[in-house]
């Protein structure tokens, strides 16, 4: 037998007390809407600070901003990682700033045209997409090319439609998080893309863009740095001047810790990046623009799950909260990270080391382990904090339908989606 765990884990580690209030009106207003659980409520605001706070750490280091278009110097562009929010509301939202989106499969082109995104704002990123991607005749889309099959496929295809071109790098930099010693199935190795980019310029194709992407959550600028160095000596040895950079994400989400208590923000300053950027950006005569593709960093605080307490056991010095949402339907992200969660109402009290599990028939479905108040009881809500990111999309039907949505913008609160019902989760069978 197990022995009982003798020390609470610490309570939620806080957010500032203007973003928990923020989030428990908006939460009881989106209740009032759509009382069923599980619930996500995202919100455009949070966006908009994340966007104004990169925004201002990189004029200070001197670039210009794509929105106020100012006559000197570098600038650079947000484009809308897809991916990492599909939500309808959020892509009209961000083209009606007039910025752009990237997107990595058919079904997220075809959602950024369905939005109305113009080609010439839609980037075009992932791998083999030579096998989707012949079938849209669209002039002016920006395509990153992942590999030598598919420039090979995709080059007169480009040339006719006068795609603007870039291709991704593999740097020493880029390896599966999980395991650092191999590399990733992204991009070019250094003598392909030299041999690539030779092979574009000869074409005359309009080869404009160096693009990488390292993986999520970095720790530091440092690794932008040593990564931006050596594309600039691949583009040396191929005699090539990018007029654009395109550093895709990484930009660490904040406040988001680890599992094991680390933050993952922790190192990562924006102003240090910035300037690091900057001077980075020297290595390139020529250089018109850095492309952003920042997911996480982004759209991460921009949401929350909600979910309601169903059910409540205690055994072996440990209190399961069993709650109609949870790892398994709603939050994959929750295996490795922790994000603080708030009781609603608030309850306060004695607190016990509490299991907030999911409805799913897995001991896997835990959202959080962690010190909560005993008095939390069945019909009380959990609201989870940052759920903008990689949340949606990784979002599952077992054993129950999908969450329904909310959104808020300056034009108000809305039902963005309604829970699935059993009739739309069963009818894709034949
Ligand atoms: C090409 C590319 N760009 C941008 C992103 C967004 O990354 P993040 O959410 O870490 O900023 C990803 C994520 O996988 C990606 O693959």
């Amino acid at each position: 037998m197990n022995a009982a765990p003798k020390q609470p884990a610490p309570l939620a580690f806080g957010p500032p007390p203007e973003t928990i209030q923020f989030w428990k009106r908006l939460v009881r207003e989106a209740l009032s809407l759509s009382p069923a659980t599980p619930l996500y409520v995202f919100s455009s605001a949070p966006i908009a600070k994340r966007i104004s706070e990169l925004d201002a750490a990189l004029i200070a280091a001197g670039f210009k901003s794509e929105i106020k278009n100012l006559k000197s110097q570098i600038g650079f562009r947000h484009w809308l990682s897809c991916k990492t929010q599909p939500v309808a509301l959020l892509l009209r939202w961000w083209r009606a700033q007039g910025r752009g989106i990237e997107v990595v499969s058919e079904f997220e082109l075809r959602a950024a045209l369905a939005e109305g995104f113009a080609p010439e704002h839609i980037l075009i990123n992932g791998p083999a997409k030579h096998h989707w991607l012949p079938q849209f005749d669209l002039p002016e889309l920006s395509v990153n090319f992942d590999s030598r099959a598919e420039l090979d496929a995709l080059l007169p295809l480009a040339k006719k439609l006068n795609w603007r071109l870039g291709i991704r790098l593999l740097t020493k930099e880029e390896f599966d998080p999980e395991h650092p010693q191999f590399p990733t199935q992204f991009g070019f190795a250094p003598d392909e893309a030299v041999a690539a980019l030779n092979k574009l310029l000869r074409a005359n194709a309009r080869i404009e863009t160096v693009h990488f992407h390292l993986r999520s959550n970095l720790p530091s600028a440092q690794s932008y740095e040593r990564a931006i160095v050596e594309v600039a000596e691949i583009c040396r040895a191929a005699k090539f001047s990018p007029r654009h950079l395109d550093l895709g994400g990484g930009v660490p989400a904040p406040q988001i810790r680890t599992r094991s208590g680390k933050v993952y923000d922790g190192q990562f300053g924006l102003d240090a990046f910035a300037q690091r950027l900057r001077q980075a950006a020297k290595l390139f005569p020529g250089l018109r623009e850095i492309w952003l593709e920042n997911g996480r960093f982004i759209s991460s605080s921009s949401g929350v799950l909600v979910v309601k307490i169903l059910d409540v056991k205690g055994r072996r010095g440990l209190r399961h909260l069993i709650c109609d949402g949870g790892r398994t339907l709603n939050a994959l992200m929750s295996v490795w990270e922790q994000h603080a969660l708030i009781p609603l109402p608030e309850r306060s009290g004695a607190q016990i080391l509490t299991a907030v599990c999911g409805p799913t028939c897995m001991a896997f479905d835990q959202l959080a382990r962690l010190a909560l108040p005993r008095a939390l009881r069945a019909g009380d809500h959990l609201i989870w904090l940052d759920a903008g990111a990689y949340h949606l999309p990784w979002e599952t039907r077992f054993s129950h339908g999908h969450a329904a949505v909310c959104w808020q913008d300056e034009t108000g609160l809305r039902l963005a989606r309604e829970r699935q019902r059993f009739e739309n989760w069963w009818s894709d069978w034949k």
